[in-house]
């Protein structure tokens, strides 16, 4: 691929832009853990701001839609692989870690999958072939997998309707995990949810779900806790949930992150300084109970749902102006960039409180 000479300029100049401001260390240089973005080809390479940062702040990536069963399957044993594989190069050329996301979701079902019919044995070949294709794939390329995304839905802890819990039941998504581990044995295998830092009820079947699956020898390593959130969430539940799993041995992802700062009905904001006062709060809240919560050998990365806010998916699905992510349309980092910092240091008098805990199992679970 050609790129115009302004493209190399924007590089060098926000790079420059970096050094100059109080801006530095990026993210990901000044975590233990890795700090990741979802990114995106309509942006990567085509806007040479989103690309310097997303190069110079995160050391993970997850393909925000490129790897999705909607984005990969053209028809039975048919796959548009290059969109993905563009990413894939992008992680590798800049020795970033690519977290796939993800190989089962009941919203990204392939249209010719919606229009199949035949038994529960043929879903079970269709969805078993994917798994394999798509793992063999990438094995070698993703150190991860969220293996199955959202299975739970906000009714009271119930499994969420999809195409594969009407003619496969609710056992799709343990085999779902059996067939990843078939595919691609060196991946982190993830079952992936939203929620469950406000919803206890959901937090309680999900946990119930990794104990069965646990004492099923399911091979499951690792749980994404999305955590798209808002400046009201409690920093309470949010603790909770990294708490209950990690206690569990498993290793934690935080999988999504983004703050909104429109808690209104309106869809326009007064976006006021004390509004991004309380995001980066809240951020802070987040790394921080990440930190304290989470053993180190269990800390898997924080991963935030996009690169600066005009690129968020907040705007356009809930259609309200907002204004999400760590950095802003400029791609200059906001308050909650460096409040993300912040948080990488826990108070001292929780560091005491960590150190009077008991640690998580700290082994991953499953094999
Ligand atoms: O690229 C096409 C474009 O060519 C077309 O003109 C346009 C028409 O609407 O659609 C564009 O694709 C859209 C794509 O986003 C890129 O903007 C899809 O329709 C739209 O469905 C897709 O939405 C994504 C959504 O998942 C559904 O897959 C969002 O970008 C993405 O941020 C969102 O991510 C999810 C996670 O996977 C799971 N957790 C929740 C999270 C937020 O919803």
């Amino acid at each position: 691929m050609r790129y115009p000479v302004e493209f190399f300029l924007a590089l060098v100049l926000t790079s420059f832009a970096a050094f100059g401001q109080k801006t530095k260390p990026a993210l990901a240089a000044s975590s233990p853990f890795p700090v990741g973005a979802a990114l995106s080809p309509r942006y990567l390479h085509k806007h040479p701001e989103y690309t310097a940062v997303a190069i110079r702040e995160f050391s993970s990536v997850t393909a925000e839609n490129a790897m999705k069963p909607r984005g990969l399957s053209r028809g039975r044993g048919k796959y548009h692989w290059s969109t993905a594989d563009s990413l894939a190069d992008f992680a590798r050329k800049h020795r970033k870690q690519l977290h796939g996301h993800t190989l089962v979701w009941h919203e990204s079902v392939p249209e010719w999958v919606k229009s199949f019919s035949g038994d529960p044995a043929a879903y079970e070949a269709i969805l078993q072939e994917y798994i394999f294709d798509v793992g063999t794939h990438f094995r070698g390329k993703v150190k991860s997998w969220d293996v199955v995304n959202e299975a739970l839905s906000d009714s009271a802890g119930a499994m969420r309707k999809s195409v594969w819990l009407t003619h496969l039941g609710p056992g799709y998504v343990a085999r779902s995990f059996r067939y990843a581990r078939q595919a691609d044995p060196d991946a982190k295998l993830f079952y992936n949810e939203y929620g469950v830092e406000y919803d206890s009820v959901k937090l309680a079947a999900a946990l119930r779900m990794v104990d069965d699956f646990r004492q099923r020898n399911v091979p499951l390593d690792g749980i994404g806790l999305q955590m798209h959130i808002s400046i009201s969430t409690p920093e309470a539940g949010i603790r909770k949930a990294l708490r209950e799993f990690a206690r569990r041995g498993l290793l934690v992802h935080i999988s999504e992150l983004d703050v909104r700062i429109n808690t209104t009905k309106d869809s326009l904001l007064n976006e006021t300084p004390e509004l991004f006062a309380k995001q980066a709060e809240k951020v802070r809240q987040v790394v921080r109970a990440y930190v304290e919560e989470v053993p180190p050998a269990q800390r898997f990365a924080i991963t935030t749902w996009g690169v600066a806010d005009p690129n968020s998916w907040v705007m356009k699905f809930r259609k309200k102006e907002d204004y999400p992510l760590l950095f802003d349309k400029n791609y200059r980092p906001k308050k909650a960039y460096f409040a993300f910092l912040d948080g990488l240091t826990p108070n001292p008098s929780s560091r005491e409180r960590a150190a009077g805990r008991k640690p998580g199992r700290g082994g991953q679970t499953g094999n």
